[in-house]
């Protein structure tokens, strides 16, 4: 396969009508004590497309948070285009759920007015909230936690929440952001097929950001990869079929063949 044909729109993500949510030119500037102005991101270019799982993979500090943020408008870029079907776009336009590196629950609600306060924020009519609060804990195989509160759950678990908030305002796209990066390999292995379980099953669009390139071989579609000087230096498709398994040679095969990219043009 020439690099040409590598950078071609996956097949598995092709097909569906969602439009590509395309980012041109993101530039990110932050001015930090003592160090003045830095750069975080320089021109990014980035395109999700509707139903495919995407991930965004570069080395801490590369400022792959930053650009979650930018997509979700916490922060506001300095310049730089988002858009959709040919139409800018603002992030206030977009059906999004943001699942943060850290949980974020509120630990004085339980679980589900956990999941209940999102649906207020995003005003979804009271009538729906118990139905939908059940449904994504069920889906997530929290369903008797509902009555629980944040601070007795197990870090997986508090993820797991995290998630089924997220699902919960049925979004169209959902960006995660190294949601698994504190469990333990065993749960995380767990919550990644579970996760695209559900991906497949209510055909989201998943932007997971990550730092672990086997996590992003086993995941997604095709991955982003970003370096330290805030660039995104190369888009590269995965093509291993699906269902996927931990040991398939085909998974540590990319996965080699992604770190010998990465040392090429982020460890120096
Ligand atoms: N609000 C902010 N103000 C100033 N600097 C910031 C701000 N947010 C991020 N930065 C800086 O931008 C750079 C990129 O940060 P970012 O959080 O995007 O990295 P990251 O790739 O998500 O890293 P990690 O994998 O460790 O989470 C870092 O140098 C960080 O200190
Ligand atoms: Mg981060």
């Amino acid at each position: 396969m020439t690099a040409a044909e590598e950078n071609q729109p996956s097949a598995e993500s092709s097909g569906t009508s969602v439009d590509t949510l395309e980012l041109r030119n993101i530039v990110k500037r932050f001015e930090k004590p003592g160090q003045g102005e830095i750069l975080v991101l320089d021109g990014v270019d980035l395109d999700v497309e509707g139903g495919a799982f995407v991930s965004l993979l570069g080395p801490s500090g590369c400022g792959k948070t930053t650009l979650m943020n930018v997509i979700s408008g916490l922060v506001t870029q300095d310049q730089g285009t988002m858009r959709r079907g040919g139409r800018d776009v603002a992030p206030g336009d977009l059906s999004l759920g943001y699942i943060f590196q850290e949980p974020r629950l509120l630990n004085w609600k339980t679980v589900s007015e956990n999941i209940e306060f999102a649906l207020e924020a995003r005003d979804i009519p009271e009538s729906e909230w118990q139905e939908r609060t059940d449904r994504y804990l069920e889906m997530v195989g929290l369903g008797d936690e509902g009555d629980n509160y944040p601070t007795r759950l197990s870090g997986g678990m508090k993820q797991r929440v995290a998630i089924a908030r997220a699902l919960a305002i049925e979004p169209e796209i959902i960006l995660m952001d190294e949601p698994f990066s504190s469990l333990d390999e065993i749960t995380a292995r767990d919550l990644r097929e579970e996760l695209l379980d559900i991906w497949k099953q209510e055909e989201k669009t998943i932007l997971f950001v990550t730092h672990d390139i086997n996590e992003a071989v086993f995941l997604s579609d095709y991955i982003y990869m970003m370096n330290t000087q805030g660039e995104m230096f190369a888009r590269r498709n995965v093509n291993i079929d699906r269902p996927r398994q931990y040991d398939d040679p085909a998974i540590a095969q990319r996965e080699t063949e992604l770190y010998r990219e990465f040392h090429e043009n982020v460890v120096h």
